[in-house]
């Protein structure tokens, strides 16, 4: 039994993981290939690779275009946002040991974290559910990926505080996992239920909008410097093209042979 539960437990955590890892590079550095065609940095925009630096460090670390757009979505995704974070340098603890002292001094907070992620989702869902305008832009996968981590946030804390699971167990088996030494999980129905939750989350983030974590280090409005009346700015699609000066007579190719 314990058997089949180390080789079921450590299989998911582990074929998740990849899929997750291989998936976001591979994106990545798919739209890092994508030729960027036109200079469009939304100005006021720096001049300087430092500027942009710290334009990019604003929108990532404070969001900055979100909070001149929209002040609550800003306060509900913000929250949600520093909880998430706060959540997983919490969980360390069973990856971890000796633990890091930012993951021993985030222990307390991270369980207020589990609260405040949990109603910033609810938040976020309300407002894809009632306002009609994001209603009218709202997918399934919008509402699933909000519903998913709401699971997860509130099967965590289920076990936190109502039906209790020996973590030293869960490290066992996390750590396990790490160092490819496969040990059983604890047969707990909530934790399964949890750890399955988080294995659909993290197989999908690669093929979702979740994917705007990696996607906003690529956005040419924001990571652009507002210089082409001091250096030419060329399409990288110009070579592609045919050279003009190779048609003597004047004609074109059409558009279709181009
Ligand atoms: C996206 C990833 C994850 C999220 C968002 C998440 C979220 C949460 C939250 C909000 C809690 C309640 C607060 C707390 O006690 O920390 C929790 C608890 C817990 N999580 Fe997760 N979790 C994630 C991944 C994992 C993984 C991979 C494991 C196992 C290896 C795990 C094991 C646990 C356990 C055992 C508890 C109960 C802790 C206790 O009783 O003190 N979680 N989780």
């Amino acid at each position: 039994m314990s058997t089949a539960l180390a080789i079921l437990g450590n299989g998911l955590l582990l074929s998740a993981f990849g899929v997750f890892v291989i998936g976001f590079i591979a994106r990545m550095v798919g739209w890092y290939r994508i030729p960027v065609p036109l200079k469009i940095p939304t100005t006021p925009a720096p001049k300087t690779l430092p500027g942009v630096l710290s334009r990019v460090a604003t929108e990532v670390f404070v969001f900055r275009s979100l909070f001149k757009a929209d002040k609550a979505l800003w306060v509900g995704g913000y929250v949600f946002h520093v909880s998430f974070a706060l959540i997983i340098l919490r969980h360390m603890r069973y990856f971890i040991d000796p633990m890091p002292r930012v993951v021993l001094a985030v222990q307390t907070i991270g369980v207020y974290a589990g609260f405040a992620m949990v109603l910033s989702l609810a938040y976020l869902l309300y407002r894809r559910a009632v306002f009609e305008r994001v209603r009218y832009v709202t997918t399934f996968a919008d509402y699933f990926a909000i519903l998913l981590i709401m699971a997860i946030g509130i099967t965590g804390l289920w076990m936190r505080y109502i039906d209790r699971v020996f973590v030293i167990d869960v490290k066992n088996f996390a750590m396990g996992a790490l160092t490819l030494q496969m040990n059983s999980p604890p047969a707990h129905p909530v934790f399964w239920l949890h750890l399955c939750l988080v294995a659909t989350l993290i197989v999908m983030f690669p093929f979702s909008k979740l994917m705007h974590s990696g996607g906003i280090f690529f956005s040419p409005t924001r990571n652009q410097r507002d210089n082409p009346r001091d250096r030419r700015y060329i399409n990288p699609w110009n070579d592609t093209f045919p050279d003009p000066t190779e048609y003597t007579d004047g004609e074109y190719p059409p558009i279709d042979e181009l």
